[in-house]
Formats: C-alpha cells, structure tokens, sequence
C-alpha cells in the first residue's frame, strides 16, 4: 500500500515577511512533495528580496492569489494535501485567520484547510515583544503591538493547529509532521 505521503502533499502558504523568509524557503525546498501559495504581498517581497527567481528555479507548483473567489483552494477538497504550513504569516493574515476573514489566498487556504481538519501549522512573525529583522539590504527592531502578539497567541488555539514561533520550532514541528507520515499516522 503506498504510503500517504507519497500520494498526497504539503501546501506550503507564503506571505509578504521578510522575516525568516529565506530560511523557510530553505526548508520547504528540502521537502519532497510541497505546492506553495503564494499572497500578493510575498510576490512582492521576494522580488525586494531578490529570492524570487530560486523559488521559481525549483520547479515548485506555485498557486498565485489572483482570483476573487480563491480559486486554488478547490485543491484541498480534492485531498491533494495532508498539511498546511504557513511560514512566514505575517500579522496582517495572522489577524484576518483569528477573526475568521478569508479574503485572500492564503487566509482562505487557512480557513479551508480547517474546514477539511487538516493539521496546520503556523508560524507567526509577531510572538515576542522585540523582533529583529532583516529588511532588504539591512536589519531592522520592531515592537509588535499587544494586538499581534493576542493573534499569534489566538491562531495556535485554533482546531488541528500549531503554532511556532522560531525556525528550530517550525523545523521541528515539519519533521515531526514527515515523522508521523512516514509511520502512516493521519
Ligand atoms: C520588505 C518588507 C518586509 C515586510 N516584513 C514584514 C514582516 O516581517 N512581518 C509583517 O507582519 N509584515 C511585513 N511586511 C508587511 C506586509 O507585507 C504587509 O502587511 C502586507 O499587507 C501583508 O499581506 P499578506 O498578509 O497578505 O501577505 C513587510 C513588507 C515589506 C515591503
């Protein structure tokens, strides 16, 4: 019997951070089955940051938020996804996934994946009160607001979701996701 993980992938959902950015393309390049989606803010951040054209050298499906209705999700009703990853999210859709908006690709990604009770994971800029940052061609500190560190808080509450809140962590809550697949675990 194949194994689950053969026949089905991880959607792997961008957003427009540049925190962390280049690490989690790194990441979700070493996966062997992985389709990204992609927010119209990250189509722009990753050309700032000048990683858009590794992302494209990879051969990756990629899924482009360009149509109202979020067309592109009609692929998590068709089982083609075992996971749900999005790292980098940025507040902007850690905040709309908290209050339940789904209008763009990638909080309806989220809000569709739940719908089909599949695992989530998140990993959230906003979760410390200082943040150090690259933005291009420099780094930057930023004071997320009470009011992203609540989101990030309140997203890894959510139904079948994990929250991480650093690279080691999303690395490890990936691998243990791979782990779980390959002993054929749901
Ligand atoms: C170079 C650059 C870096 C950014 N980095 C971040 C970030 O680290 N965290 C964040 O929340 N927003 C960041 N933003 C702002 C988001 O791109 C912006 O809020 C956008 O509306 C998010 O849309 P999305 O959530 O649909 O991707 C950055 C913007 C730019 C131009």
């Amino acid at each position: 019997m194949p194994r689950k993980y053969d026949t089905t992938r991880f959607a792997w959902a961008l957003t427009g951070s540049g925190h962390d950015l280049e690490e989690c393309l790194d990441l979700l390049m070493k996966l062997e089955s992985v389709d990204v989606f992609l927010s119209r803010a990250v189509e722009e951040v990753l050309v700032m940051y000048k990683y858009i054209e590794r992302l494209r050298a990879a051969g990756i499906r990629m899924f482009h938020d360009s149509t109202a209705s979020a067309v592109p999700v009609g692929q998590f009703y068709e089982n083609n996804y075992h996971t749900l990853v999005i790292a980098p999210a940025t507040s902007n859709t850690v905040a709309k996934c908290v209050a339940g908006i789904s209008d763009t690709l990638v909080t309806n990604v989220f809000a569709q994946a739940g719908k089909c009770q599949l695992p989530i994971i998140v990993y959230a800029c906003d979760t410390e009160p200082v943040v150090i940052t690259p933005a291009p061609g420099k780094m930057v500190t930023v004071y997320p607001r009470e009011i992203d560190l609540e989101c990030s808080r309140r997203i890894g509450q959510f139904e079948h979701t994990t929250l991480t809140t650093n690279m080691e962590e999303l690395q490890a809550a990936v691998r243990h996701r791979v782990e779980c697949l390959n002993e054929s675990c749901s």
